[in-house]
Order: C-alpha cells, then structure tokens, then sequence
C-alpha cells in the first residue's frame, strides 16, 4: 500500500508530505453531481456500491494520497432509530429531535450501521491508498440531536442531562469507529466541528474530556486526527489529549503551528479553502512558498483547513494537488 500519509502520522522522514482534503469527494465534481442526479444524498449514503463509488472517484480523478469513506458524521443518530434527513435547505435535520432530559434517556442504542461497514470492506479491496474512517465529536453530534439551536441553552439549563447525552454518544462512538477499524479503516478523523461555539471553560467541560475517551480508546488500533473549527485557538488543550495530528485551520502559519505543537503529534492543513478559487499560478506559488517554510518538518499533512467548496474547479484541485506531488 501507498503508506506516505500512516508514515507522517508517524513523523518519519518523508520524500514529501502526503496530501488529501476535507470534503474530497462532493459537489464541485461533474462525475459527484451526476450520480447525485438520479440519487439522494441518503441514498448513497446508505448504498455501499454507490458510496465506494463516490469514495473512489477523487483518488482516481485528482491522485490524492487517501481515501476517506463517503458517510456522514450525523448517521451515527441511526443507532437511536433516529432518521436522518437532507432538506434541499436548512441543513442535516435528525428526527425526532430532543427537546427533554426524558428524550435523552430514552435513547438506546438498537441498530448497527452495518452498510458502513460493509463499503469499507468492499474498499479495502480496491484501494492502493490508506482507508480513513470518521465520526463526529459528541458536541458537535449532540448539537445536531438537539433541537436547532438549543444546544447552548441546554447546558446553561440542565448540565446534568447535557453530560449524559455526550457520554452515551462517547460510548456509541467509540464502538462505532472500532467497528470501522476492525472492517478495515487504516485511520480515523473525528471531527467536532462545532466546539468552537463553546468558550474555554465549556469547552474543557463538554468537549474536550469526551474526545480524550475517543483518542484513549481508539489510538491503541489505528491513528487518530482530530478536527475542530478554529482549532489553532486551542491547540495547547487539544494537544494536552495528544492525539496522533490535529487538524488545522488557517490562522497560524503552519511552520509555527508545528513549534506550538509537541513533534510527537502531526499537524495537518492549512490552506483556506478559497486559495483554491484563485489562479492556477497563485496556487503553484502559495504551494511552493507552503513547502518552502516547511522544509524538513516531519509530522505534516498537507489539507485545506476546512472543506472543499461546492464552487471550486475542479482543474485548480488538481493542480494543487499535482503541486504538492511533483514539488520535491
Ligand atoms: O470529506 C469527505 O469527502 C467525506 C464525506 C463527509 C461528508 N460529511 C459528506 C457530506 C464528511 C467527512 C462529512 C462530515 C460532516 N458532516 C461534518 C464535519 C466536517 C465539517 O464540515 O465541519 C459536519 C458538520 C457534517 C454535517 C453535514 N452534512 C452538513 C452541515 C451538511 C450540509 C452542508 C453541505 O455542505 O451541504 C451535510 C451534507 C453532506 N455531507 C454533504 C456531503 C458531501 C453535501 C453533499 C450534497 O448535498 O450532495
């Protein structure tokens, strides 16, 4: 296998970094669209031959060093016999929603999400590059459980009930990425993408002891990444949980991130998912400069800092992505 990406999650020595990007496969591919015209999102979701498909089409089309699996962090509330949804507007919706502190100790986990499993399989038998697996933060997925926008409100309200629901959610979690190693995922991201709408002592509280159970579990199979919204803010405290990389946003410069964070860890972005909007020749020089003030780092992978955008061309990911490779 094509082991550039396990081997920076190592911080070995490398000839160059291994690239993949958030949101890889989606919206700004021709080939995504098409199938997203005779198909919902929920049905490839749910069908593994569609969502190896779609897992496949960006390591075929743009040459990225991983694969990461074509699911969604919020089909986890299927456990629950939640149903999830994507309305055309308004975002993700899971139903019903919870609305009481009952609600939440009514959930019990009832369902496996064995068509996951199952396209995993299916993949590991076709791919030459490392297999990422995912799941959300509790945080971010309990905000999405919640109904819209009273997840703030909860906390402040009823603490007690909040820590309940994100241990529950802790401990599905933890099965569920453990399900995806043992089906064969090479290494896992978790991705609380909303913690950054908690301030520091809730974050302490509601975030971050509930990834360090994830990272405790979970690192003794597989490497672990962990993604936040503005996690250069916090990289002191996400280090502090020492997870194998933590994924960056753009605020810092990457070569200062990589000495704020200790070597043991990798660090992985950063470029704003806009540089990608810009001229083939502006990303040939932001890369080249990128690598330049990088040089003989170990523990680096190269990402966007947060999701490809439905707009960008696809020629210009492809040319970032050439850059990175051919840039010795
Ligand atoms: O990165 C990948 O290519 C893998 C697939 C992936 C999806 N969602 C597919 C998806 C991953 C890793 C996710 C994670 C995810 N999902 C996060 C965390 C990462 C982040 O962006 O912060 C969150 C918060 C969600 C919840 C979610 N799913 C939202 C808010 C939306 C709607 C917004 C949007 O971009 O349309 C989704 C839908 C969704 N999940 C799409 C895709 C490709 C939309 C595609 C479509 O409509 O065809």
């Amino acid at each position: 296998m094509h082991d550039l990406l396990l081997r920076a999650l190592k911080s070995e020595p490398l000839e160059r970094p291994p690239v993949w990007l958030m949101r890889q496969a989606g919206r700004y591919m021709p080939e995504y669209r098409k199938l997203r015209e005779r198909y919902s999102l929920e049905t490839l979701f749910h069908t593994p031959d569609l969502s190896s498909e779609v897992t496949l089409q960006p390591v075929e089309i743009l040459g990225v060093d991983a694969a990461i699996l074509f699911s969604d962090i919020l089909v986890i509330a299927e456990v629950f016999g939640l149903t999830l949804s994507f309305p055309d507007k308004g975002g993700p919706r899971i139903e019903p929603a919870l609305k009481t502190a009952a609600d939440v100790d009514a959930l019990t986990p009832q369902k496996d999400l064995s068509y996951v499993f199952t396209a995993i399989r299916q993949l590991k038998t076709q791919l030459q590059v490392p297999l990422i697996g995912f799941a959300g933060g509790p945080f971010t997925v309990a905000s999405y459980m919640i109904e819209k926008g009273k997840a703030l409100s909860w906390i402040q309200e009823d603490p007690t009930s909040f820590h309940r629901l994100l241990a529950l959610l802790t401990e599905v979690t933890i099965s569920y990425l453990k399900e995806q190693i043992y089906a064969g995922v090479d290494l896992v991201q978790v991705f609380d993408s909303w913690a950054n709408l908690l301030d520091e002592a809730q974050f302490h509280t509601f975030s971050l002891p509930y990834l360090q159970q994830i990272v405790q579990a979970i690192q003794p199979l597989a490497p672990v990444i962990l993604f936040c919204r503005n996690s250069s803010l916090r990289h002191e405290s996400l280090s502090s949980i020492a997870p194998s990389a933590l994924s960056f946003d753009w605020h810092l410069p990457m070569h200062t991130l990589r000495k704020l964070v200790p070597s043991s860890i990798a660090i992985q972005g950063n470029f704003p998912p806009e540089f990608l909007h810009s001229t083939p020749d502006h990303i040939q020089q932001g890369v080249e400069e990128l690598l330049r003030s990088m040089k003989g780092q170990r523990g680096w992978i190269v990402n966007l800092g947060h999701g490809v955008t439905p707009d960008t061309p696809v020629d210009h990911v492809r040319h970032f992505v050439a850059c990175i490779q051919n840039n010795v």
